[in-house]
């Protein structure tokens, strides 16, 4: 990255105060326009296309560990708070159970799980799609995936809202005493699971496999612990919004929505311009190793740097008509990161929303916001998605007449 120099003052930006909650278009219009990298209240942002892709592709430079190690976990998060080359060896250990064709194989059931989410408000004419479909189906997917009891799914939704709802937010201090105390029941949760599930054998779910590995490469107690963890903060709400920004968007553009339903086979393609429209993450945290220049920038060791992916999703010279969504646009976006911390859940999530999209278009081709309802996603916040999302839809006699 060129240093230009220290540029003339420029007064921090406040992210927390802009309207991130109601009006994203301008929002992040607001942070793109002071260039490539901004200060903002906390450290730097990484605002553009490529000064986000440097940062995420530099761990030597932006530590992952540094800026994930407080996240309010009692272990450290696994993988997301170690950098290469620890982190290459969890990778590697992990990946092969995230392939696109072990992801593939799960298909049917979280078909049938979407399928029967939609099925019980289809008839009803109206629901909240938060509630409803885009909590309950990664939350259900996740327990499956570790074997743990359905039963179980409320707890655990509570336990990642407490953490998550006040998890340190732009190098805010530490995370408050309520989810101090929810991240200490969940490990404590998970620590009792794994110790019972040690005790049985066989079983096929990713933790029955992990646990069963008896290699010399194999994750620890404590490792694996780490790794619930980060599945339950990364693989749950990330989707919730991912879900319901993108059904906030049809709900009110029939015109989208016609094209889903007049060709499935468009959906793999719509959900990535979503994703890049309307992810969930605005900006992922790093932390500065060493003194170094960003885009002419001077950042100090141990300063929080904010890559901020979903504006630069919309970098114009990147994405022309960055602010237009245009499901045929078929271009990268950083809604997944970039770089050795790319997401591991990727394939999954995409899964998930591919079944949603199909199963709800299949049953529910038309439908729109409640009456006088605007969408709006809580902010400041750790991710951004829509609180809630009554939807209201002509019921199935009706739709067939
Ligand atoms: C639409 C939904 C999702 C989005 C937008 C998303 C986004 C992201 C992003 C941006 C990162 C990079 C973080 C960074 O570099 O600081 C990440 C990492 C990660 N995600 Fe996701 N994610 C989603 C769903 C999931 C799911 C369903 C899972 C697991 C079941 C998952 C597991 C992970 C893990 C384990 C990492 C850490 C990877 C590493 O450090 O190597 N994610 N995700």
């Amino acid at each position: 990255m060129t240093d230009h120099g220290e540029p003339g003052v420029e007064r921090p930006l406040s992210i927390e105060a802009l309207p991130v909650g109601e009006d994203r278009d301008t929002a992040y219009a607001r942070i793109r326009e002071r260039g490539p990298v901004t200060r903002v209240t906390t450290g730097v942002a990484a605002v553009s296309r490529d000064t986000a892709e440097y940062v995420l592709r530099h761990p030597e430079l932006f530590s992952s560990k540094r800026a994930y190690e407080s996240a309010g976990s009692p272990v450290p998060m696994l993988p997301i708070a170690f950098d290469p080359p620890e982190h290459t060896r969890y990778r590697r250990l992990l990946q092969p159970h995230f392939s696109p064709r072990r992801i593939r194989a799960m298909e049917p059931e979280i078909r049938a799980l979407a399928a029967r989410l939609v099925g019980e408000v289809a008839d009803a004419g109206r629901c909240d799609f938060v509630s409803s479909i885009a909590v309950p189906l990664p939350a259900q997917v996740f327990l499956t995936m570790f074997g743990l009891p359905l039963a179980d799914r409320d707890r655990l939704i509570a336990w990642k809202d407490a953490i998550l709802s006040s998890a340190p937010e732009f190098g805010a201090e530490a995370p408050s005493e309520a989810a101090a105390t929810a991240a200490r029941e969940l490990f404590g949760y998970l620590v009792e699971h794994i110790a019972a599930r040690r005790t049985e054998s066989g079983g096929t779910d990713l933790l029955a496999v992990l646990l069963a590995d008896t290699g010399d490469d194999r994750l620890t107690e404590h490792e694996l612990l780490g790794m619930c963890f980060q599945f339950v903060l990364a693989g749950l709400d990330t989707v919730t919004d991912a879900l319901s920004n993108a059904f906030a968007i049809l709900a009110t553009r029939p015109d989208l929505r016609r094209q889903l339903v007049d060709d499935p086979g468009i959906v793999p393609d719509a959900i990535e311009e979503l994703l890049r429209i309307d992810g969930p993450i605005l900006t992922l945290p790093r932390v500065a190793v060493e003194d170094v220049h960003l885009d002419g920038h001077r950042v100090t060791a141990g300063s929080a740097v904010h890559v901020a992916v979903a504006v630069a999703d919309r970098d114009p010279a990147e994405h022309p008509e960055p602010d237009t969504i245009d499901f045929h646009r078929r271009q990268p976006h950083l809604a997944f990161g970039i770089g050795p911390h790319f997401c591991l859940g990727a394939h999954l999530a995409r899964l998930e929303m591919k079944t949603v999209l199909e199963e709800w278009h299949r049953r529910i081709p038309t439908y729109e916001l409640a009456e006088g309802v605007r969408p709006a996603a809580l902010w400041p916040a750790g991710l951004v998605g829509v609180a809630g999302l009554p939807l209201v839809y002509p019921t199935e006699p009706r739709r067939q007449a």
